[in-house]
């Protein structure tokens, strides 16, 4: 019979300078540096060292990096995922006590420059420096005249934070009318307070900057129109704690040739003309799926798509039927997270057949379970703009079909490129750790831990690293917590097959 040997005999054992390092310098640092958006950060080998159980469990449960759509059916340009067997690398490192390995090879980390991406834009913005005044979330809407005469194509556009420490993310909308505008003087504050819209019917998302990202392209040959005389109204969101910090984000823009194909942004599936089970209503204590509907009348060549909902969101998707031959998936969302939206470009375009339908479906967990639900207990909510309302779109950025759009390139890299040279390995494999859950987390006594089919060894370590417990149990067996004190713990669970899994666990 196997033992449970912490590390197997023969296991290959990753090492920090040998293969870690990489990973985290590839997928990690550019948001867990110093200035960067990112709690604490992740440059050196004690950082991660440190935090190396937290990572184990987030790497797993693909929560970091940040990048919630499901790329099984459909990969996305621009993708920063980790593949699995880099997880499996962490994952054997943190088992294998994370060891640095050669001192004298140690790689260096990268360094984060902070040159524009958009050397000679055309149009350059600014919002005026504006000081966070609470400790909240705050969401505000800024409005930048762009005082152009003449019509222009959108080529890219960069968001440049002011400041990366609180940059969460931004929304670039352009408008033709003055009702932002009029806003922003009605505050005597740089900029309106607003959560969801600009509060102008006409305005339209331009594009999405999520940190860790650089300047935003439309595929190669497309260009959004700026309007005469538009304004672009950017939301900024600066999350909680930042109380005093300053931000004066910019916004740069390149035009294209007059010849780019016009790209344009609009809600297709939405929570108004396109909801088949609407009003979009969920009571308290309720989980409820709405379903969106539209027809594609002729050939639309689809670049790219971006769901949108606020808290109580759990899982979008859309697909499109067409009216003959296999569904085409165009976003699968399992595990909503209202931080991290992304507006998702394909790897190439796809083209929309006319005679198809293309469906969306959201589903909203408005009970006490949901951790994100901003009430408790749980009060009905409705469509709307505030934190508390809420909203499904999802926006499509569309444009008439040509022949050969699906061959264009906007970023077929089968994996996020490296900033060294370490292996790439791209596949996703379905491995036995996926099926392992644990459950009730948080707890106050009991752990349920399902999944295994054998015999597990399970190690709960403290938030210092230390040995809180160590048992050995039949499968599905469970864990008593009721001896240790509240607090954050990190639960790894071995089976005798030498599989590995991490858990952030918390004891209430
Ligand atoms: C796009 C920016 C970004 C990237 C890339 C990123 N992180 Fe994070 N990470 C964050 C932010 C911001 C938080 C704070 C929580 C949040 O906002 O989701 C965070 C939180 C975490 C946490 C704490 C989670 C917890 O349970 O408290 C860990 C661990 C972590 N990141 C590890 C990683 C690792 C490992 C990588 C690379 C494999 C990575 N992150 C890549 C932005 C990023």
């Amino acid at each position: 019979m196997m033992t449970l040997d912490i590390a197997p005999a023969g296991a290959h054992s990753p090492t920090w300078t040998d293969g870690i390092a990489c990973i985290i310098y590839s997928h990690c640092t550019s948001c867990h540096n110093p200035s960067g958006i990112a709690p604490f950060s992740l440059m050196s080998y004690n950082d991660v060292y440190q935090n190396r159980f937290s990572i184990a469990a987030s790497v797993q449960a693909r929560s970091m990096p940040p990048f919630p759509a499901n790329q099984e059916k459909r990969q996305y340009a621009h993708a920063n995922t980790l593949s699995q067997h880099e997880i499996d690398e962490i994952v054997d490192w943190v088992a294998g006590f994370a060891p640095l390995g050669n001192s004298s090879q140690i790689p260096t980390p990268p360094t984060y420059s902070s040159a524009y991406q958009i050397q000679s834009p055309d149009f350059v913005g600014q919002i005026p420096a504006y000081t966070i005044t609470s400790n909240q979330d705050v969401y505000r809407m800024f409005v930048i005249p762009v005082n152009n005469v003449a019509q222009q194509s959108i080529q890219s556009v960069e968001v440049y934070p002011g400041n990366r420490e609180i940059v969460h993310h931004a929304l670039v909308f352009q408008d033709t009318s003055s009702i932002p505008f009029n806003l922003d003087q009605n505050d005597p504050l740089p900029g309106y307070s607003a959560f969801g819209g600009t509060g102008s019917q006409t305005s339209k998302l331009l594009t999405v900057f999520t940190p860790g990202q650089g300047a935003f392209s439309f595929a190669p040959g497309f260009g959004a129109p700026m309007l005469p005389n538009s304004f672009l109204v950017v939301q900024m969101h600066y999350p909680g704690g930042v109380v005093g910090q300053v931000d004066s984000t910019q916004v740069r823009i390149r035009y294209g040739p007059s010849n780019l194909r016009n790209v344009t942004t609009i809600s297709a599936l939405n929570h108004g003309l396109t909801l088949t089970n609407g009003p979009l209503f969920i009571p308290a204590d309720s989980v409820k799926t709405f379903y969106s509907q539209v027809a594609v009348n002729s050939n639309r060549t689809l670049t790219g798509i971006m769901p949108h909902m606020h808290l109580i969101g759990r899982s979008v998707k859309a697909f499109c039927v067409p009216p003959s031959g296999d569904t085409i998936h165009l976003i699968d969302i399992p595990n909503w997270d209202f931080h991290w939206q992304y507006f998702y470009q394909f790897q190439k375009p796809v083209l929309l057949p006319a005679g198809s339908v293309v469906y969306g479906e959201a589903t909203y967990d408005n009970t006490s379970g949901n951790p994100n639900n901003p009430n408790n207990p749980p009060q009905n909510v409705a469509l709307g703009e505030g934190t508390g309302d809420e909203m499904f779109l999802i926006y499509f950025n569309l444009s008439t079909y040509l022949p050969g759009d699906t061959s264009i390139v906007i970023d077929t890299a089968s994996h996020y490129t490296h900033n060294a040279s370490c292996t790439q390995a791209a596949a996703f494999d379905e491995v036995e750790t996926n099926l392992w859950t644990v459950f009730p987390n948080p707890t106050r006594q009991f752990l349920v831990v399902q999944g295994l089919e054998s015999d597990f060894e399970a190690v709960l370590y403290d938030s210092g690293g230390r040995v809180a417990l160590r048992r050995k149990l039949q499968c599905s067996e469970s864990l008593d917590l009721h001896s240790l004190p509240a607090g954050i713990y990190y639960l790894q669970i071995r089976s005798s097959r030498g599989a590995c899994r991490y858990f952030k666990v918390i004891r209430e």
